[in-house]
């Protein structure tokens, strides 16, 4: 395994005289591209099956994100062992113990964890506050820890290097492993990524649905190709994600344009490249669309943008403008259905940033829905101008993607980085589709990418 390549320990056993030297260099391994890397082609369509399948992406992805450096030292403190840490990365010499409460707390023992939940099963805060290393023991892959209030713990090496590695947070959060960052030239020479229908709905195999997620998670979105043109055949192609969110305007919807709902969605007027539910705490992570029919008119083309490569060309070109959008906070609201008005909890700046490797998470984009900026107005400026920016990259040729949806080809999109919209059309038109909360999309697809086991054994490593 590659982390482990690094690790150096050294060892003096005794009881008071344990000393542990793990060290892990850094190493800056960055063979995958991740938001923000350039836009490059990873994956040709053609072999998308093939490449998405492969177990050897799986493992290398994991640990090949860049690296931080950590290093872990165990040694003794006066009368006790102790375990020393650098906390910044790239200072090795600015080492820190590390309070034993920190590896008391995350003991993976089968006693602290229990095993079918995986929750927490001991109190923290109960654990005597003197808290000690009586011992401490190398064993072939980790180290045997004598407590001083009699309870052992066992901590793998491999744990043990993970703790506060960037990589380990990006299997917690699930990140894409391949991510590719797109524009129109990119999918016209590629075309759009696609699955099966078949293979996703094969009962005998997970193996469809976690191609389709891993597609959907590197690209942004996907197609289904051969669907029945059928709308409970619809839902149960979106179940074998996860469970429909149901939300004010219902949960699987089946409809043509009415507006039942008082939503724009529902009129026939274009609609620019936008996100929805901008207005909840927590967009929805994934939406499909099935065009059912339309009959009696044209038009109504879909649109596409890849919010995260607009956003990267912005970072590129006007880093002011990024930092503006991913800081000033954008209050967004529903409020046309009768007594209902929806806001988040708290305003979110256009660009949602992990807050430790200001990574971009989120684009929050809807200006139909948008409300308040929570800003003075008289500093108000600088944000329309950097709005302005990236609502001119939105609506540039090299970002719209435009493609008629067909009856039998399902799109589904990640809502959290791709915006949508469509052209104005006459005539009839039938879409069903739906919803589903981006956590339990993230949770399906760390479980059929990473795999069970590697997912579970990350929940605990933390930095
Ligand atoms: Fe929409
Ligand atoms: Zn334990």
């Amino acid at each position: 395994m590659r982390p482990y390549r690094h690790l150096a320990t050294k060892l003096c056993a005794g009881s008071h005289g344990a000393s542990i030297v793990v060290c892990r260099h850094n190493a800056n391994r960055g063979a995958i591209p991740r938001h923000g890397s350039d836009l490059r082609p990873r994956v040709c369509m053609s072999s998308l099956v093939a490449v998405n399948t492969s177990r050897r992406l799986h493992t290398e992805s994991i640990h090949s994100n860049k690296g931080s450096l950590s290093h872990f030292e165990i040694r003794t403190d006066g009368t006790h062992p102790a375990i020393f840490s650098s906390p910044s990365q790239g200072n090795s010499a600015a080492l820190e113990a590390i309070p034993p409460i920190w590896l008391r707390d995350n003991c993976q023992c089968s006693s602290c964890v229990h095993q079918d939940t995986k929750q927490r099963n001991f109190d923290t805060f109960e654990l005597p506050p003197n808290l000690s290393f009586q011992k401490v023991e190398e064993a072939q892959n980790g180290y045997q820890v004598q407590w001083s209030d009699g309870h052992e713990s066992f901590y793998e090496k491999d744990w043990l290097a993970r703790a506060g590695l960037k990589e380990t947070s990006a299997i917690q959060q699930g990140r894409a492993p391949n991510p590719v960052l797109w524009n129109t030239d990119y999918l016209a020479k590629e075309g759009a990524p696609s699955v099966q229908y078949d293979a996703v709905m094969d009962p005998t195999s997970e193996e469809g649905v976690r191609e389709w997620v891993t597609a959907i998670r590197n690209f942004g979105f996907c197609y289904v190709e051969g669907a029945p043109v059928d709308p409970g055949k619809t839902q149960e192609l979106l179940e074998r994600i996860a469970f429909i969110r149901e939300t004010h305007y219902g949960g699987f919807y089946d409809f043509t344009a009415d507006l039942a709902s008082k939503d724009t969605a529902y009129t026939s007027i274009a609609l620019p490249a936008h996100n929805d539910n901008t207005y909840f705490s927590d967009p929805s992570g994934l939406q499909m669309f099935h065009l059912l029919s339309h009959t009696e008119g044209e038009g109504g083309a879909s649109l596409l943008v890849d919010g995260f490569s607009a956003a990267k060309e912005l970072k590129e070109t006007d880093p002011e403008a990024y930092k503006i959008l991913s800081e000033v906070p954008v209050q967004f609201h529903a409020s046309g259905n009768e007594g209902i008005s929806i806001q988040p909890y708290q305003a979110f700046p256009v660009f949602l940033l992990d807050p430790v490797d200001k990574e971009l998470i989120q684009v929050r984009w809807n200006e139909s829905d948008r409300a308040a900026l929570q800003i003075h107005p008289a500093g108000s400026q600088k944000w329309y101008n950097a709005a302005k920016k990236f609502d001119t990259l939105l609506k540039s040729a090299k970002y719209e993607y435009w493609e008629q949806l067909k009856p039998g080809r399902p799109l589904i999109f990640d809502n959290w980085r791709i915006m949508h919209g469509r052209s104005a059309f006459t005539g009839k038109r039938r879409i069903c589709g739906g919803y589903i909360t981006r956590d339990d999309y993230i949770s399906r697809f760390k479980m059929l990418y990473y795999g069970p086991e590697h997912v579970l054994k990350n929940i605990h490593v933390g930095a």
